[in-house]
């Protein structure tokens, strides 16, 4: 979807000769790339919460000096990472949320059931916030539900939550392996072995992972940064995969325009082609919204 984030993005460009746009997720570097090629003079302010993103942007940075600043920030905190490098307000903020492919690769990060690794997940490994084993390993059998059942979406959350809590007492689930195994123990019976079109965990890892890193909490907190630091006729962007983060983000725009701080630029959300998603299956999720600051003064909540 890099042509429609760009198409979104570009008319922003307009307002100033030399344009600033914060990638929130800097990730492996292709939007910020795609930002730096298609627009002239423009500057991109890249954050990620992951340290190993953040490294990318530094190569980036040496190659582009002038036009790369990275930040190593999880972007619920936009308002003082922008302050952190001197930078008041911006032309566009674009987000393309969840994992990159080398996050999911990477079996030691813990966010992929296949291959073997510690049940970490946290999007920032140097952070001293606590990783799924130790949410798996203290939460309460009903939380460890609700998580599943609400992030996840998984009908069996209450088995698998059941499933963990027995487990845990013999011994706590350490790796990705333990977790796959106790999710596998939770399927009813009828569903064992069932081909389907998704593996048994994929849920209950996607909850886990929007758990331990407060992923929706911190979407909302930083689309509020992100309209203050929005000049007028500046843009925001967000490409999502999970039907939450849609929300808030919908929620988000539709209230921006009732009290007329900005006009939605996508009625519905756009979404990859056929070939996109034949070249990319990953993308299939994706949704993409856009909206546009206006001149109108923020109220205090906005
Ligand atoms: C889908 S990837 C982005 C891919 C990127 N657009 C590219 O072209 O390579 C998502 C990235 O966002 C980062 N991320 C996710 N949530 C974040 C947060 N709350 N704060 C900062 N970075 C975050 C992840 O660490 C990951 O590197």
């Amino acid at each position: 979807m890099l042509d429609e984030v760009l198409a979104l993005l570009s008319p922003a460009a307009k307002q100033s000769p030399l344009p600033v746009f914060v990638d929130c997720t800097f990730g492996a570097g292709g939007l910020t790339r795609s930002i730096l090629e298609r627009i002239p003079g423009s500057r991109v302010i890249a954050l990620d919460a992951d340290p190993a993103a953040v490294a990318r942007a530094e190569a980036l940075r040496e190659q582009q000096p002038r036009r790369v600043t990275p930040v190593h920030a999880n972007f619920a905190q936009l308002a003082d990472a922008l302050a952190s490098v001197g930078v008041g307000s911006v032309n566009g903020v674009v987000y393309d949320l969840g994992l990159s492919s080398l996050q999911l690769a990477d079996a030691a990060r813990g966010f992929a059931f296949a291959g073997e690794g510690a049940l970490d997940m946290r999007l920032d490994p140097t952070s001293d916030a606590a990783t799924a084993a130790q949410l798996l390993a203290t939460a309460k059998e009903g939380e460890i539900a609700d998580i599943i059942f609400e992030f996840g979406d998984e009908r069996n959350a209450r088995r698998i939550a059941r499933e963990i809590v027995k487990r845990r007492t013999r011994s706590p689930l350490r790796t990705t392996s333990d977790l796959v195994a106790a999710v596998l123990a939770a399927q009813p019976r009828g569903a064992r072995g069932k081909r389907g079109t998704i593996h048994p965990a994929t849920r209950t890892f996607l909850a886990l992972r929007m758990a331990v890193n407060a992923e929706l909490d911190g979407l909302a907190r930083s689309l509020e940064a992100a309209i203050a630091c929005v000049q007028p006729g500046g843009r925001i962007a967000v490409i999502s995969f999970h039907s939450g983060e849609d929300r808030v983000v919908k929620h988000q725009f539709a209230a921006w325009r009732r009290t007329g701080v900005a006009e939605t630029l996508t009625r519905k959300p756009l979404t990859p082609t056929q070939t996109e998603i034949a070249a990319n299956p990953r993308s299939r999720s994706a949704k993409l919204r856009g909206t546009q600051r206006t001149r109108a003064p923020l109220p205090r909540s906005a």
